[in-house]
């Protein structure tokens, strides 16, 4: 009888719906040019460099007319099922991959599309840590600074310093079972800003795996220099 492997089959879904209004570029920040490719181009290059994703599914939004432009030759799936917040985006996902078969225990790792500067060494260490957890979990960076919360009345002057021992700043990917994660996800409905809240509203711990500060989120108009000057220093 032929043994079929027993490892865990894990797949990628990337949310790449969103309008990127903080970024005040008038159009998707996904689409936008960085190293002479599009933000999106180098997510998709990175997670095609990591063998142990079976398959990778980028959610669109319906009226999406330019990702086949600006995707290049990395193979996906696409769903133009994106939805008004992230996180509907997501779960619109998950019922995708499972119309294509992925199960409930399979692992999804979701990637945000502009977080275009991941390290494919950085997934493979994610999807080590977490593969044989019961819960999953994130890359994620312990807060360096010291934080500061600013005034109700003014928010530009401080209220109070916050402690910042044990405090992280949540990246992605965020790894869970496709079960579990759309579960939680219907229960927490569209306020979260992450997969990991959703599942901690089911009372479980994920685990924190630690990332690289390199794995920013561009966000702001200054962030996509900085992405710039970063890809040409690793070119
Ligand atoms: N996203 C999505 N569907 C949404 C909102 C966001 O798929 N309704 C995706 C974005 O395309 C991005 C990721 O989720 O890849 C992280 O979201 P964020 O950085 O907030 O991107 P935007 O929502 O596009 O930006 P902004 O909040 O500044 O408008
Ligand atoms: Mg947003």
């Amino acid at each position: 009888m032929v043994s079929r492997s027993s490892a865990a089959r894990c797949y990628a879904l990337v949310p790449c719906a969103g309008a990127g209004e903080r970024a005040g570029a008038g159009g998707p920040k996904q689409y936008r040019a960085v190293g002479g490719r599009s933000v999106v181009w180098h997510t998709l290059a990175a997670l095609s460099g990591v063998s142990r994703l079976a398959g990778t599914l980028v959610v669109l939004s319906a009226a999406d007319g330019e990702f086949e432009r600006h995707a290049g030759e990395a193979a996906c799936w696409t769903a133009r099922v994106g939805g008004a917040t992230r996180a509907a985006s997501v779960a619109n996902g998950l019922a995708a991959l499972r119309e294509r078969g992925v199960r409930d225990d399979d692992w999804v790792l979701v990637h945000d599309a502009a977080r275009c500067l991941v390290l494919p060494s950085d997934i493979e260490r994610l999807i080590e840590a977490c593969e044989h957890d019961a819960v999953g979990g994130l890359l994620a960076l312990p807060v360096a600074d010291t934080l500061k919360r600013g005034s109700p009345g003014d928010a530009e002057r401080v209220a109070l310093t916050l402690d910042r021992r044990s405090l992280w700043q949540a990246q992605t990917p965020q790894m869970f079972r496709l079960g579990l994660l759309g579960e939680a996800l219907a229960r927490a409905g569209d306020a979260v800003t992450d997969e990991a809240s959703a599942v901690e509203l089911l009372g479980h711990s994920p685990r924190l795996v630690r990332g690289s500060l390199e794995n920013f989120k561009l966000t702001w108009p200054a962030d996509f220099a900085l992405a710039e000057r970063l890809l040409r220093t690793r070119a």
